[in-house]
């Protein structure tokens, strides 16, 4: 289980302070989230759903969807059921409001509930996604095992997450930009202190690379690989329920 948590201190679990703190900052996530990564996070999600073409999935499960911009991104992929689940009613509630906008309440179904105990039967899904959502979960492998559970035999996975540049000199520049400046100004802009000291710091214990391969491996996934994106910010991880189909970039 992991150990990192929002606030040490309030005495609740960790899952509590997730959900309490997407609440709070869902009003001003997807600002945030553009400006902070300089946009470069549509295209991680660009790539993310490019991965699952091949696959031609009819069922998609986008897992701690947030306020829906994967889930939306998804829809290229024209698949016949996509749903989205997460375990903050803000975060939710604002991604509805960008469906109404947008006018794809009808394609997309909304439900809160928690990824590492989905109200889904066995093998439901031909697809599952998760974007920078897995870093925030209470316990890793319960979430990755409810994962391997709800995908049907055959189906693929894609899950996009922050790493850590390796490598000089992004790595320093990296560092600096993430532990100083982006607390600073995500607490500027949405007054909350805790986020984005919890950012970095949650990217930072998180067990990434062939660590983070292995914990998938172990919950019976395979054709397991994952690749480096913008210098190591993010990385996309892929694998299949079942051997027996192959990833290709497109
Ligand atoms: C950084 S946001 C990512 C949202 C969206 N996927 C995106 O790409 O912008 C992380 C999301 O994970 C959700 N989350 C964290 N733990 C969760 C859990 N156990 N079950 C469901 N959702 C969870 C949070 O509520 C939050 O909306």
């Amino acid at each position: 289980m992991s150990e990192l948590m929002p606030d040490k201190k309030s005495g609740t679990t960790k899952k509590v302070q997730v959900e309490e703190m997407f609440d709070q900052i869902a009003c001003r996530y997807d600002f945030l989230n553009h400006f902070l990564s300089l946009g470069i996070d549509k295209l991680w999600r660009r790539k993310a759903v490019n991965s699952l073409k091949p696959f031609k999935p009819k069922t998609i499960l986008d897992v701690a969807t947030g306020t829906c911009d994967l889930a939306i991104a998804l829809l290229r992929l024209r698949p016949e059921q996509l749903v989205g689940i997460d375990i903050s009613a803000g975060m939710l509630e604002k991604g509805r409001e960008k469906l109404k906008k947008k006018k794809l309440l009808d394609r997309i179904e909304l439900k809160q509930a928690d990824s590492e105990d989905m109200p889904f039967d066995d093998n439901s899904f031909d697809a599952l996604t998760v974007a920078f959502g897995v870093r925030n979960f209470e316990n890793l492998e319960q979430g990755i095992n409810e994962m391997f559970r709800v995908l049907k035999t055959g189906g693929a996975f894609v899950i996009l997450e922050f790493s850590r540049p390796a490598r000089f000199p992004f790595k320093q520049i990296f560092n600096f930009y993430f532990f100083n400046i982006l607390p600073w100004l995500g607490k500027m802009i949405s007054g909350d202190s805790r986020a984005y000291t919890y950012l970095p710091e949650s990217v930072d214990a998180f067990p990434e690379g062939d660590d983070f391969i292995c914990k998938l491996g172990n919950a019976g996934f395979t054709e397991l690989s994952f690749r480096r994106l913008s210098f190591g910010v993010a990385s996309i991880y892929t694998g299949l329920k079942e051997n027996n189909n192959n990833f290709s970039d497109s």
